[in-house]
């Protein structure tokens, strides 16, 4: 299968690196519009970078990966679909939902694979939370805790730009919400600015939980906070009927050492780069599998609206102090 990529920044490079881990591909062509930066990453693989027009309207490449600035994802899935390639495009969709509605439709009658970058449900850990609930090895769940802390909070200049912290930072939780637990019922979201005043400014939050309700009475809570001093924090713990199920953070070492003083371990792992690296190598091949194998697409456009519809709901409540209901003209489902 030949791939171009769209975009050579952070997560662009950690896509070329999966392409090339797997033998079933190949990464034939490389487009930023920061030219240098599609050079540099074109050369460090041996391929050219070519403008983007050129590689929508090559018939040999297969697949087109999306990972470039949000505000173009929108509008090359549409140019990528017309053109007929498969695509693998990283969230979100778009910052705007009605945008991400019709981007959804479009993927409806697109008769090649289309997936969205929620990598997490490819994190092992996760996946295992996902296999043994499914399995029924703790009953039916009940109780879903999800909590997502980055390091540290990025610049001001990148908050303005985000969407805000539902749209930006939690948007990965509230697919893990649904790739647990399905949709919810309603979204009820809380949130301050405890890390940053600047950020507060920007008129973004940095610190939140949101609690989600499903129609049975399952009950999600997700926990976001744009600083954890110890590293990266990414849990999840769901409890159902007959036990619990724990995914904790991955650790920078496995030594734990017990002086006199107390006992102590190493830190998780810094960022999403470090903890994440398997699960993009993970999520690739599973798009690879949809082109290839034609099995199913594992994290579809639909979940990409759905997610964005959460975060949509989370900032209403947000502004207004009360819970939303999730309807199907939010999710176009
Ligand atoms: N799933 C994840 O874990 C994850 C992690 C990081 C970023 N992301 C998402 O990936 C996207 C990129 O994030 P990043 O951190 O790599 O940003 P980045 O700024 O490092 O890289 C984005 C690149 O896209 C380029 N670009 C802008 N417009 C373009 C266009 N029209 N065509 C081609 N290239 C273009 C920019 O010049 C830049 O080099 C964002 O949408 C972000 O939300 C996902």
């Amino acid at each position: 299968m030949k791939v171009a990529l769209f975009g050579a920044g952070r997560i662009g490079k950690v896509h070329a690196a999966s392409i090339k881990m797997d033998p079933r591909c190949e990464l034939v062509a490389v487009t930023d519009v920061m030219t240098e930066a599609a050079e540099a990453l074109a050369h460090e693989h041996g391929i050219a970078a070519r403008r983007a027009d050129e590689i929508l309207a090559d018939p040999s490449i297969d697949a087109i990966l999306i990972a470039s600035s949000t505000n173009t994802h929108a509008d090359l899935i549409e140019a990528g679909a017309k053109v007929g390639k498969a695509i693998f495009c990283e969230k979100p969709i778009d910052l705007d939902l009605k945008r991400a509605l019709e981007i959804g439709r479009i993927a409806n009658t697109h008769d090649k694979p289309m997936m969205m970058g929620f990598n997490r449900r490819f994190d092992p850990n996760f996946a295992a939370v996902k296999a043994a609930l499914e399995a029924g090895e703790v009953g039916k769940g009940e109780l879903l805790a999800v909590t997502s802390y980055d390091p540290a909070p990025p610049p001001v200049s990148y908050i303005k730009v985000s969407g805000g912290l539902y749209r930006d930072m939690m948007i990965h939780d509230f697919d893990m919400c649904a790739f647990l637990f399905g949709m919810p019922k309603s979204v009820m979201a809380h949130g301050s600015c405890l890390v940053d005043p600047e950020i507060g400014a920007a008129g973004d939050i940095d610190t939140a939980v949101v609690v989600l309700t499903y129609e049975d009475g399952r009950i999600a809570t997700i926990r976001n906070s744009r600083r954890a001093p110890y590293g990266y924090d990414q849990r999840v713990e769901l409890l159902g009927s007959e036990g619990t199920l724990e995914a904790r953070n991955e650790i920078e070492n496995t030594v734990v050492k017990s002086t006199a003083v107390g006992t102590v371990s190493a830190k998780p792992v810094f960022f999403f780069l470090e903890r994440y690296m398997r699960a993009y190598a993970i999520e690739w091949s599973a798009f690879v599998d949809a082109c290839v194998e034609g099995k199913p697409v594992p994290a579809t456009v639909q979940d990409g609206v759905n997610a964005l519809a959460l975060a949509e709901a989370a900032n209403l409540s947000f502004r207004e102090g009360r819970p939303i209901e999730i309807t199907s003209a939010m999710t176009g489902a």
